[in-house]
C-alpha cells in the first residue's frame, strides 16, 4: 500500500471549477440532500471532479469544499483515505488498481504485478513514456470470490491471468478498452448470481 499524499507542486494546477455541465449536475446533486445535510455530497463531487481532470488535485479538493462549506482539511482527509481517489496524474487511457490483498495475492497478484511492472512503469504511480498507462497496488477490492482482482477507473475485472493482463493492456493501449468485458474473465458467476438464476428459471417453469 503506497502513502497517499498529495503530488507535487510542479505538477499542481493553480485553480480549478467544474464546467458548465458539471457544475449543474453538482447543484442538483447536493440539492438531493436533506436540509444540512449537503457536506454528505463530498464523495460524488470529488468522484465527478476527478472524472473530469482526470485526478485530484489540491485545487478541485478545496473548490469542491468550498462547495459544501466544508475545511478543506475534511475534504482533504477523505481523498487522502480512498485509494479510488487518484491524487496525481495518472494514466489517461488506464490506470489499473491491482488488489495485492492476501486472497488475491494466493491467487497470482504477484504475477500481475510484474506484468504491469514489465509493460507499464517499474514503480506504481507513475506512468508509461506516453503519460497513456499507469499502475498501483491497492487493498482489498471486496471482490475476493473472483480473486485475483484488479479495477481500471470504475470497472472490475476478475479471475485475471498475467496473459489476459498482457491483452487487456493491449486494448486500452490501441484505445479499444471499452471492448474488454468487465467482470470474471473466465465466465466464473459467483454462487449468489447462479442462486438468483437457478431461481428465476425455477419460477418460470
Ligand atoms: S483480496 Fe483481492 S478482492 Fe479481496
Amino acid at each position: 500500500m503506497s502513502v497517499r499524499r498529495l503530488a507535487e507542486e510542479a505538477v499542481q494546477p493553480s485553480a480549478f471549477a467544474f464546467n458548465k455541465e458539471n457544475l449543474a449536475w453538482a447543484k442538483k446533486s447536493i440539492a438531493k440532500y436533506p436540509k444540512g445535510r449537503q457536506r454528505s455530497a463530498v464523495i460524488l463531487l470529488l468522484m465527478r471532479a476527478q472524472e473530469q481532470e482526470g485526478w485530484l488535485s489540491r485545487a478541485a479538493i478545496e473548490y469542491v469544499a468550498d462547495m459544501l462549506s466544508m475545511a478543506a482539511m475534511r475534504v482533504l482527509e477523505i481523498a487522502t483515505f480512498y485509494t479510488q481517489f487518484q491524487l496525481q496524474p495518472v494514466g489517461t487511457k488506464a490506470h489499473i488498481q491491482l488488489c495485492g490483498t492476501t486472497p488475491c495475492m494466493l491467487r497470482g497478484a504477484e504475477e500481475l504485478r510484474e506484468v504491469c511492472r514489465r509493460r507499464i512503469h517499474q514503480e506504481p504511480l507513475q506512468t508509461n513514456n506516453a503519460g497513456t498507462l499507469s499502475w498501483e497496488e491497492v487493498e482489498c477490492l471486496g471482490a475476493c470470490v473472483n480473486a485475483p482482482v484488479m479495477m481500471i477507473f470504475k470497472d472490475y475485472y476478475e479471475d485475471m491471468t498475467a496473459a489476459r493482463l498482457e491483452e487487456i493492456i493491449d486494448a486500452f493501449e490501441q484505445g479499444k478498452g471499452a471492448q474488454v468485458p468487465v467482470g470474471s474473465q473466465s465466465g466464473h458467476r459467483p454462487a449468489a448470481v447462479r442462486c438468483e438464476q437457478s431461481r428465476a428459471k425455477n419460477e418460470g417453469s
